[in-house]
């Protein structure tokens, strides 16, 4: 089973999702838990690459290539190997991040983005995508409170950008119900510790 986690910035899926892993590996399940971009030595380099503060003249085509890029090489270094041993991997951010930031908020067109995801996931979509809303205004507002999370260079875009973020995310939500469940992230972190978990075992049952 291939899980991913979405969200705008400051969503605290991060968080979330840790005790939903506690609680599934005392069940006896092996998961593996990654992220995007990176997850393994060639993809965290092209994510230095597209996070770099410095490369504000990144044109927004070759920011989308370079997420599928390293989205692809971690699907065949990480994600494919680990589905293949029956393990439930865990993603934080995948596929629709790029339909929503690239694709939505950019402007380069959902349909667009998705095009070279396919060519670069070779159809890979995941199981569950859980998506912890939020409104950009809290979750920026969170991450300036957190001293722990360095700020990047989407962090940086205006606020225009994360609501169109934010508003891809739930059309994507409505334009694959079966696939999306949506967690209110403004909600405490206990409630959003149990709604994810809760999420999760619901997919493992059907
Ligand atoms: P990260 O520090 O991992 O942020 P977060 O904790 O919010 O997940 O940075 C990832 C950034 O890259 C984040 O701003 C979202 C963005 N992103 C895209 O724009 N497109 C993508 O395909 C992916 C995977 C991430």
């Amino acid at each position: 089973m291939f899980i991913t986690l979405e969200g705008p910035e400051g969503s605290g899926k991060t968080t979330a999702v840790e005790a939903a892993v506690k609680a599934l590996q005392d069940k006896g399940y092996q998961i593996v838990r990654t992220r995007e971009p990176g997850g393994t030595p060639i993809s965290e380099e092209i994510r230095n690459v597209i996070l770099d503060k410095k490369n504000t003249a990144m044109d927004p085509r070759t920011e989308a290539l370079l997420y599928a890029a390293s989205r692809r090489q971690h699907l065949v270094e990480k994600v494919w190997p680990a589905l293949k041993e029956g393990k439930i991997v865990i993603c934080d951010r995948y596929l629709d991040s790029s339909l929503a930031y690239q694709g939505g908020a950019r402007g380069l067109g959902v349909d667009n983005v998705l095009n070279i995801n396919l060519f670069a996931t070779e159809n890979t979509w995941p199981d569950l995508t859980l998506l912890f809303d939020i409104k950009p205004e809290e979750g920026l507002k969170r991450i300036a409170s957190n001293s722990s999370r360095e700020v990047n260079r989407l962090d940086l875009e205006k606020i225009e950008f994360h609501n169109k973020v934010r508003e891809t995310f739930l059309m994507l939500a409505k334009r694959y119900p079966d696939r999306f469940v949506i967690i209110d992230a403004s909600k405490s972190r206990e409630e959003v510790a149990k709604a994810t978990l809760d999420a999760i075992l619901n997919r493992l049952c059907k």
